[in-house]
């Protein structure tokens, strides 16, 4: 078992403990009660996690009073399902001292988060991720909130955690494809932090397809250690945090253009190519950096081009709208090398020529 300490925010002396390892599900109810002695506790889930079993065994056949998510998955991720769980928490007589334990994957961890901010103005919540994008990524940062009928995301509060147990056991029973995509953020982190994370990937990504227990173990440790470092520096995203948005710029601009047809690690993927190819444009490749990148992603089943009907023009587009461009011009976070983030002048994120970002998006195959 690892443990991370996350200090937040910086200076406020609080800090939550990440706990990682196998079979933890069973222990997190007494370790919480341990924690926040006095608590009820109220487990917001989905239909999906709690029909793998996760639900019971987290209750460790205690009596555990919970909201289950159904439909699951991003559909339910709007006001109406936080309203719904605060009516099933005011009608359940909870009160000020509850705390909120979010059970599953980023849309329940979100849902969770956010319930827990407002409901009598802020009860504390912890996280027990289940999928490989909330164990790398959604669960460590205090990002919370659901989408609007325009936007994803568009609701939501800073909260952060009381404490986050990662059961490195959860995604076994994950869907394929849903666990695939999902280890697309760790690529990222190792590609913005840790030269060494990145060769890990590659020597062990088929125990990693395995979902092997201890390479999933080593990834939640170091995917917490950089995620908690970057969020502590700059915990409401005014300039470092900006480099976790690594491959998104592109990224988003793809997914959005899919319709949501694509899986958002899907298409980071492609996104983290596009980087790639700027940096190349703009001499700061080398090391067979986009060859190593997309043999990593092609291993792992993602996507290594821009789906045949999206345009230059349209992608283009949408990048101009994105809530981080300045001015209508798209910022990109960029490498120096593996590992390494460029930061120029102190800004992490770098305004890039429009001709750059075209040819990349025409190398990874947009019209
Ligand atoms: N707060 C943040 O900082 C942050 C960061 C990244 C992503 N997100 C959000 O996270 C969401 C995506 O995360 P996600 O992919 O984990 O989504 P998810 O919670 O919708 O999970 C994906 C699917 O897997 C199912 N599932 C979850 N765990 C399972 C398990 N162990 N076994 C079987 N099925 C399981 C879910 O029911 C769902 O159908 C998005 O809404 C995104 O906006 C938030
Ligand atoms: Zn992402």
């Amino acid at each position: 078992m690892r443990h991370v300490s996350v200090p937040v925010p910086p200076g406020e002396g609080r800090s939550y403990p990440i706990t990682i390892g196998s079979d933890l599900l069973g222990a997190v109810c007494a370790r919480l009660q341990e924690m926040q002695p006095g608590r009820r506790l109220f487990v917001v889930t989905d239909a999906n996690v709690a029909g793998a079993g996760h639900l019971e065994a987290l209750s460790a056949g205690q009596a555990v009073e919970r909201f289950v998510i159904d439909p699951p998955g991003e559909t339910s991720k709007h006001w109406g399902t936080v309203g719904a769980i605060l009516e099933a928490m005011e009608a359940a007589c909870l009160g000020r001292d509850t705390l909120v334990v979010g059970l599953g994957g980023g849309t329940v961890g979100d849902i969770a988060g956010f319930v827990a901010a407002v409901f009598k103005r802020g009860v504390p919540v912890a996280h027990v991720p289940t999928t490989t994008v909330a164990q790398a990524d959604s669960a460590i940062g205090g990002k919370t909130g659901v989408d609007s009928t325009w936007s994803k995301n568009a609701f939501g509060a800073f909260w952060h955690p009381v404490g986050v147990f990662v059961d490195v056991t959860t995604p076994a029973t994950l869907d394929e494809v849903q666990y695939r995509s999902g280890l697309v953020e760790s690529v990222k982190h190792a590609l913005i932090a840790d030269a060494e994370y990145f060769a890990f990937l590659e020597e062990n990504v088929g125990a990693l397809l395995s979902r092997e227990p201890a390479v999933l173990e080593e990834l939640a440790w170091r995917n917490c250690r950089i995620k908690a470092e970057v969020v502590a520096e700059d915990p409401t995203e005014k300039n470092r945090r900006r480099v976790l948005n690594y491959g998104h710029t592109v990224g988003h601009a793809v997914e959005s253009a899919s319709g949501y047809g694509l899986l958002h690690g899907q298409a980071v993927a492609v996104g983290l190519l596009a980087a790639a190819w700027i940096e190349e444009a703009l001499g700061w490749g080398g090391g067979q950096r986009v060859e190593r990148i997309a043999g990593l992603l092609e291993t792992l089943g993602m996507p290594l081009s821009i789906p045949g009907d999206q345009t230059v023009e349209a992608l283009m587009a949408i990048m101009q709208r994105d809530k981080k461009a300045l001015g209508g011009r798209p910022q990109f976070v960029l490498l120096e090398a593996i590992g390494r983030v460029l930061c120029r002048e102190g800004q992490w994120a770098q305004p890039v020529a429009p001709e750059v970002v075209e040819a990349a998006l025409k190398r990874l195959g947009a019209k």
